[in-house]
C-alpha cells in the first residue's frame, strides 16, 4: 500500500522562530514520526527570491540555517525527503505549462497575494515572477503528487488554486496525471498562531519580536525578560491581568499537561497580587529551556559539519527530482509534447 504523501515548505528569508516552531515544525515532526505518511519538506528559495531578487546572498545563508533548524527539531532525512527548490527544474518548467492555464485576472484576485503587494510596497513595479508564484507552488504541490499539505491559513488561496490548475489540467489535456491536493489547516485561527514577545498578534523577523531556534540561552534569557505583560501591574502586590500577558499566554501554549497545576496556581496569585513579573518570568524560562535546549545541542552538533548538512540537501533533492521527472514526462505525455 502506498502511503498519502505530504509536501510543505518555508521561503528561506532568514532563521526559523518560535511561531514556525508552534505553528508548523511541531506538526510536521509529529507526522513524520506517525509514519504513515510519505513526506517531503522544502525550501523554497526560488518562491523567496520573487520579492528578494536581488537578496541572493541572504537567501544561500538562510538555506543553512533553515536546514539546521529543520534537522534539530528532529526532521530526519532518513525518514522525510528534504531538498531545496531551485535543483530541480523540473518545477520551473511545470510551471511554464501551468501559468498558460491561468488568467492573469485570476492571479491579481489572489487575496494572499494582494495583500503581500501592498505590505511590500511594490508600487508600479510588481515583479512578475511574484505575481505567478501561486502558479509555481501549483508545480511545486503538483510534482510530487501531494496528497496533503500542511500550512497556515493565509496559504488556503495557493491550495484553491492549486486544485483549480489540477481541474483544469487534466480536463483539457483528457488525463488524471495530476492529483488534487487537500490542506491541512490548524484547527482554529488562533491555533498555532504565536504572538510576538511585545504582545504584537504576529511573531515576525521584521517585526524584531521573536525568540528563534538558534539563539543561545543567554539571548533567550534577555528576551523573556523583556516580555510585555501587564503595563498597570507595577508593584508586586498589585493585581495583574493575564488576558494579553505573553508570559501567561507563552505558559498556556509551551506548558505540558505535568504543569497545569502549577500555572493555574500562578495566574490566581497574579490576579490576586502578590507575583511579580520576575518569578513569572523565571519559570515561563524555565519551560521554554526544557523544551529549546535540547534542540540548541542538536542544532550546534550539526552546524559543526556544514558539508555534511549539504550533502544531506543534495541526496535530498536527487531523490526529489526523480520524482518531479516522472510527474513531467506524464505532463509531456498528456500534452502532446513528447516528440521523440
Ligand atoms: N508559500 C509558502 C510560504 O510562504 C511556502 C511554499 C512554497 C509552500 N511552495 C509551497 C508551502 C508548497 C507548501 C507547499 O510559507
Amino acid at each position: 500500500m502506498t502511503k498519502p504523501i505530504i509536501l510543505t515548505g518555508d521561503r528561506p528569508t532568514g532563521k526559523l522562530h518560535l511561531g514556525h516552531y508552534v505553528g508548523s515544525l511541531k506538526n510536521r515532526v509529529l507526522l513524520q514520526n506517525e509514519d504513515k505518511y510519505q513526506m517531503f519538506v522544502f525550501l523554497a528559495d526560488q518562491q523567496a527570491l520573487t520579492d528578494h531578487a536581488k537578496e541572493s546572498e541572504m537567501i544561500r545563508d538562510s538555506i543553512g540555517n533553515v536546514a539546521l533548524d529543520y534537522l534539530s527539531v528532529g526532521l530526519d532525512p532518513s525518514k522525510s525527503t528534504i531538498f531545496i527548490q531551485s535543483q530541480i527544474p523540473e518545477l520551473a518548467e511545470l510551471t511554464m505549462y501551468y501559468m498558460n492555464l491561468v488568467s492573469l485576472a485570476r492571479l491579481e484576485r489572489n487575496p494572499t497575494v494582494k495583500t503581500e503587494i501592498a505590505q511590500k510596497g511594490f508600487g508600479e513595479s510588481i515583479p512578475s515572477g511574484f505575481l505567478v508564484y501561486p502558479i509555481s507552488q501549483a508545480a511545486d504541490i503538483t510534482a510530487f503528487k501531494a496528497n496533503l499539505v500542511p500550512v497556515g491559513n493565509d496559504q488556503k488561496p495557493m491550495i484553491e488554486q492549486t486544485r483549480e490548475i489540477v481541474r483544469s489540467f487534466n480536463n483539457t489535456y483528457k488525463t488524471d496525471c495530476l492529483i488534487e491536493p487537500e490542506g491541512l489547516y490548524p484547527a482554529n485561527e488562533g491555533a498555532g498562531r504565536l504572538p510576538g514577545l511585545d504582545g504584537n498578534a504576529k511573531m515576525s523577523k521584521s517585526l524584531g519580536n521573536g525568540i528563534y531556534l538558534s539563539d543561545d540561552a543567554d539571548t533567550v534569557r534577555k528576551k523573556v525578560m523583556s516580555m510585555y505583560t501587564d503595563p498597570n501591574h507595577i508593584k508586586v502586590e498589585d493585581p495583574g491581568k493575564i488576558e494579553g500577558n505573553m508570559v501567561f499566554h507563552y505558559l498556556d501554549i509551551f506548558g505540558r499537561q505535568e504543569d497545569q497545576a502549577e500555572i493555574q496556581a500562578m495566574k490566581e496569585h497574579y490576579q490576586k497580587g502578590g507575583l511579580g513579573d520576575v518569578k513569572t518570568k523565571r519559570y515561563l524560562l524555565e519551560i521554554l529551556d526544557r523544551e529549546l535546549a535540547p534542540i540548541r545541542e542538536r542544532r550546534l552538533e550539526f552546524a559543526k559539519d556544514m558539508g555534511e548538512v549539504f550533502n544531506m540537501l543534495e541526496k535530498g533533492s536527487q531523490s526529489a527530482q526523480a520524482v518531479a521527472a516522472q510527474t513531467l514526462s506524464e505532463v509531456k505525455s498528456a500534452m502532446g509534447i513528447n516528440y521523440f
